[in-house]
């Protein structure tokens, strides 16, 4: 049985800044940004929006009756939590009108969590064909203001259903997969902002990957030849070319070409967005099938990797006619009604962060165009609205 992403889609807040702007008001050249990171713009949620709305918003735009009626799991991956102990797949579940009869988990290893749900979700629907499992990969990536890691900072998320007989990608059986136990990014529990050692994570995203793909090719026998295209973790988008060029010189001078030209298609949205911490890889899958039409039965390679640290490559084969099952069109509205802020208004929208003493809020909801919101704290709780 074909078990693999029978939907995937997006969701970003309707605030952006352009990078070119913020490296001048950082005092750093324009192509520090756009070229050597790889960023264009950057993705700014205003108070309004958390990771449960950005989520929520994600999968409010792709479901229908049918896979409401069918998903009786949700797996919600996320290293922007917003309670230690009450899942956020539980808000997500109420505000989408699924039914009952289903688990709701979060789960978390920093940027890699919806690829372990994305496994866990193969082995619930091999048990239970007839079922769908709703994930969910959503952030705020948050660094601070005048840090290294700012220009990588971005909002938003990814919902994928996960289904037999897929009609976007059927997954393949082989993954293989590292965890080592390193202080590359992180953050404490009392903190707002990550903590990052930006050079060594680089490091050892590259060596993850490096192990991860070796061991994939011993299993499996394929190349790089065997693959049409390659999608990276994306925490800025020179970082999967980074790990890209470390091997396109295993295949043929067409193979080269071909997977960077796709490389660069697969950025697409992430360059728009900037970092979204669980969901990157998944947005960069987005880019490179909305963005350019492949092959019926092409195989794309997938590298997920979370500080920490854990990584995992595996790949999927698209299916037959896979285009007419995406939401190229909703996309590029969402891209289309984005808002560009001043650098000053991003840093103010920055700083105003909801209440950690308990005390009550209500935030005013109307300038947020996103169906769901969070409306205000109240009694501890937070007050989600679904405006439709
Ligand atoms: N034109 C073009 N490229 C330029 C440039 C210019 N004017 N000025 C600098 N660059 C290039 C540098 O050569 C470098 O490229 P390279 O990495 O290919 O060598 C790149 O821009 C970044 O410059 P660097 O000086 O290394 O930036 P930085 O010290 O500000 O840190 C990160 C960059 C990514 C380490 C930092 O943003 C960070 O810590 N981010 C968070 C961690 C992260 O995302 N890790 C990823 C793994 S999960």
């Amino acid at each position: 049985m074909k078990i693999g992403i029978d939907k995937i889609g997006f969701f970003t807040p309707h605030l952006y800044i352009d990078m070119n702007k913020l490296a001048l008001a950082r005092k750093e050249e324009p192509e520090k940004y756009t070229i050597g990171i790889g960023q264009d713009e950057m993705a700014v949620a205003p108070i309004t929006q958390d990771p449960v709305t950005l989520a929520a918003n994600a999968a409010f735009n792709i479901l229908n009756d049918d896979d409401k009626k069918a998903i009786d799991f949700v797996i919600f991956g996320t290293e922007t939590g917003i309670d230690h102990s009450k899942s956020a797949a539980i808000y997500v579940h109420h505000l989408l009108g699924l039914k009952p009869e289903a688990r709701s988990i979060e789960m978390k290893q920093a940027c890699y969590a919806a690829t372990a749900a994305i496994q866990l979700a193969k082995g619930h629907i091999a048990l239970n064909p007839d079922s769908k499992v709703l994930i969910l990969a959503s952030d705020i990536a948050r660094y601070g203001l005048n840090t290294p890691g700012e220009v990588t900072q971005g909002a938003g998320a990814v919902a994928i259903v996960i289904s037999a007989n897929p009609r976007i990608m059927a997954l393949e059986e082989t993954s293989t997969y590292q965890t080592d136990d390193i202080m590359d990014f992180w953050r404490p529990v009392y903190s707002d902002t990550a903590y990052v050692d930006g050079k060594y994570s680089n490091e050892k995203y590259i060596s993850f990957f490096s192990s991860v793909w070796n061991t994939y090719k011993e299993k499996t026998g394929l190349g790089l030849s065997d693959f049409e295209a390659l999608c990276y973790h994306l925490p800025y988008t020179k970082m999967g070319l980074k790990a890209l060029r470390t091997i396109y010189d295993e295949g043929t001078e067409a193979d080269k070409e071909r997977l960077v030209d796709y490389y660069q298609t697969s950025t697409t949205y992430n360059r728009r967005i900037g970092n979204i911490y669980t969901g990157s890889l998944y947005l960069s899958l987005l880019s490179l099938l909305e963005q350019k039409p492949l092959k019926d039965g092409s195989r794309i390679g997938l590298f997920s990797y979370g500080s920490g640290a854990v990584g995992e490559f595996f790949s999927g084969i698209l299916q037959p006619d896979y285009r007419e099952h995406l939401f190229i069109d909703k996309h590029m509205e969402l891209f289309a009604a984005r808002q560009e802020i001043s650098i000053p208004e991003y840093e103010k929208i920055f700083e105003e962060v909801l209440p950690v003493d308990g005390s009550s809020l209500d935030l005013d909801v109307t300038k947020d165009p996103a169906p769901i919101c969070l409306a205000g704290i109240k009694d501890h709780m937070r007050q989600y609205i679904n405006k439709k």
